[in-house]
């Protein structure tokens, strides 16, 4: 799966989440499926913010904005995710708080599936594509499984940033037809 099938891999995964958590039949039940639904969202969200953004800030011409955008959102999933992990089996905040977090998602997957990910797709070649899908799915063993909002939403370090800098120099070289080793 190339970066952009991987990640919508993700969102229909977690749209039967939510159908199983409509359809459960107990309160252990319906918290199994939350607990399933904070750790895929976690990872899902760290991926995107530490290696699918920053390549998206840095081929689109208003990336910035555009990613500043999309962080600003996450980090209210994030702290909606951290409300639900703190909760016990059966307490009577979790469906309100599961539909506020499916609404989030609608709009997030809206978001990227309508918009910016065709824009990505046009904008880069299909080679940097499966290479960042193959950088996403090694990440993917490694990635945090609870939710952070206070942590740094953007690549903080060198050794984070470096997969991402990697894919992106290997596009520029084809794109300029640098010398391919
Ligand atoms: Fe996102
Ligand atoms: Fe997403």
């Amino acid at each position: 799966m190339d970066a952009i099938e991987l990640l919508c891999h993700d969102h229909r995964m977690v749209e039967q989440l939510f159908r199983d958590y409509a359809a459960a039949g107990s309160d252990s039940q319906r918290r199994g499926v939350v607990e399933i639904i904070v750790r895929e969202l976690s990872k899902h969200a760290a991926l995107e913010e530490l290696m699918f953004y920053p390549l998206a800030k840095k081929v689109l011409p208003d990336g910035q904005q555009e990613i500043d955008e999309h962080l600003a959102e996450h980090l209210s999933v994030k702290k909606t995710l951290l409300a639900l992990d703190g909760l016990p089996a059966g307490d009577d905040q979790t469906d309100a708080l599961m539909a506020e977090l499916q609404q989030e998602i609608e709009h997030h997957v809206q978001e990227e599936e309508s918009d910016l990910m065709p824009r990505l797709r046009a904008a880069v070649d299909q080679q940097t594509l499966d290479e960042l899908g193959q950088a996403l799915d090694e990440a993917k063993q490694t990635a945090p499984t609870r939710p952070h909002p206070q942590a740094p939403d953007e690549p903080p370090s060198l050794a984070l940033a470096a997969p991402v800098a990697a894919i992106y120099d290997r596009l520029r070289d084809r794109l300029q037809k640098r010398p391919l080793t």
